[in-house]
């Protein structure tokens, strides 16, 4: 499936975002979804994809830990385009366990209880939503980080066993920008206050102006630590 994926990418690469929408929400009709963080990225995918098919799967993994300011870009949307974004929610249980082995705040005291923290409460809801789904958009940029530079615009992601289509891949961050005000898209107002990504309220904080796009993501730990597993490669 590697392969066939690669052949894919070769023949797609080149088309712009909203062809390659285009085909594949067509070509795959019920069985292709986009996972939404709310970020600008995403609102940009969520806007396209809607105008192409107001019936297409959108949801968002709610871990129970958001800024206020996402649940408020949340509602507007849905209010927007008449929708209402499928919200998936971690395991009451795994949560109360989480709870009971690392505290409230555990995720600050190591990477692993971060990890494991970012799987209870974002990998296995993600799991839960991509069953049965053949194809999964994300928004990821090359230029978001160096652990996103050689991502593709179509892969095959082997652990969750999907087609993964990052139709933004080759955005600049002005592109996704020029699209919102263009097209009168909502977006999170955090984006406002100095947070270029959005991730958990605990884990996220304000950039400097011209600072690595993602150094306010889980600040405290090292870069090479700084993905929480939706974007982790066997390969890597
Ligand atoms: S993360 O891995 O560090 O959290 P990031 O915030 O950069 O990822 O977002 C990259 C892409 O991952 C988003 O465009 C979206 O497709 C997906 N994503 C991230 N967080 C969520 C979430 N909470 N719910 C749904 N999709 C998400
Ligand atoms: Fe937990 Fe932070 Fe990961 Fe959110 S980003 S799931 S709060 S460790």
């Amino acid at each position: 499936m590697r392969e066939k994926v690669q052949k894919l990418n070769t023949e797609f690469k080149h088309l712009d975002a909203k062809d390659v929408l285009e085909h594949f929400l067509k070509l795959y009709i019920d069985k292709i979804a986009l996972s939404s963080s709310f970020g600008a990225e995403d609102q940009v995918l969520t806007d396209m994809i809607l105008k192409i098919d107001a019936n297409t799967q959108i949801f968002t993994l709610d871990t129970g830990r958001l800024p206020q300011q996402t649940y408020d870009v949340m509602s507007r949307t849905n209010l927007k385009y008449k929708t209402k974004i499928r919200v998936y929610f971690p395991d009451c249980r795994d949560v109360e366990r989480l709870y009971h082995k690392q505290g409230a705040n555990g995720f600050y005291d190591s990477v692993e209880n971060r990890k494991e923290c970012c799987y209870v409460r974002k990998i296995a809801p993600l799991k839960r939503a991509l069953n049965g789904l053949e194809v999964w958009i994300t928004g990821l940029r090359a230029e978001q980080s160096p652990t996103r530079e050689e991502t593709e615009m179509l892969e095959w992601d082997e652990s969750n066993g999907v087609i993964k289509l990052n139709p933004l891949i080759s955005w600049s961050e002005s592109d996704v920008w020029s699209y919102i005000r263009e097209n009168g898209v909502p977006y999170n107002s955090l984006h406002n206050e100095g947070y270029p990504s959005i991730g958990c309220e605990p884990c996220t904080r304000a950039v400097q102006a011209g600072a690595d796009l993602r150094s306010g993501r889980w600040w405290w730990e090292s870069p090479e630590h700084k993905e929480c597993g939706l974007h982790i490669k066997e390969t890597n």
